[in-house]
């Protein structure tokens, strides 16, 4: 854990966190919200976040915020290596404690997943192990389950299978459609993301 800033009135370090997403980025704000006012308060701060498209609405909405941004398209490199280089790079210039994946929707590489081995964070929109993978709304009202949620979990080099730091539950009503689950699963995302930091962060 990086000291160089203190929280002065309970020594807590500030972890800085890295956060990487691809679109709406409601998780992002979410987070970062939670560092001005909420339990990241003196816990955390958002020291950059990378996009992977530039189109990403929460690339417009951290610039605005007056965050540190990084776009980094995969279009602009030769290779796959090279995308990785340069996303490892530019991620560890901000000297994280924690990379907090929030829809990053490119599958990553294992030099990626080992170099940020011990300190990168996923939200998925699932109870996993139930519904690893894309469509997983969809998939839980086809499935006729009665509960359903999100979870935060530790990357490893499978994809959605690292150890799970917490979940957040909501029920299926039998009304629901795709939308209408995605949405209060995402709502309850936004109070999971900054729990499971704040429990990362605890037990550092
Ligand atoms: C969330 O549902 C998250 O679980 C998944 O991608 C979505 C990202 O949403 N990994 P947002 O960009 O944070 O609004």
């Amino acid at each position: 854990m990086n000291s160089a800033q203190q929280n002065k009135t309970n020594n807590h370090p500030i972890a800085r966190l890295v956060v990487l997403i691809s679109g709406r980025g409601s998780n992002l704000k979410a987070i970062y919200e939670s560092t001005q006012t909420g339990l990241l308060h003196q816990r955390a701060t958002v020291a950059a976040v990378i996009a992977d498209r530039q189109g990403a609405a929460g690339l417009a909405w951290a610039r605005q915020t007056g965050l540190t941004v990084h776009c980094i398209e995969f279009k602009n490199f030769s290779d796959r290596r090279a995308f990785d280089q340069s996303l490892i790079s530019a991620t560890d210039r901000y000297d994280p404690d924690l990379v907090i994946l929030a829809g990053f929707m490119r599958i990553l590489s294992e030099p990626f997943v080992k170099h940020f081995e011990g300190r990168l964070l996923n939200i998925h929109p699932s109870l996993l192990p139930a519904f690893p993978g894309l469509k997983t709304h969809e998939r839980a009202l086809k499935a006729g389950v009665t509960e359903h949620g999100a979870t935060v979990h530790w990357v490893n080099a499978e994809l959605d299978a690292g150890q799970i730091i917490r979940q957040a539950r909501v029920p299926v009503l039998s009304h629901d459609t795709v939308d209408s689950l995605a949405e209060r699963v995402l709502q309850a995302e936004h109070q999971l993301y900054p729990r499971a930091i704040l429990d990362v962060l605890d037990q550092a």
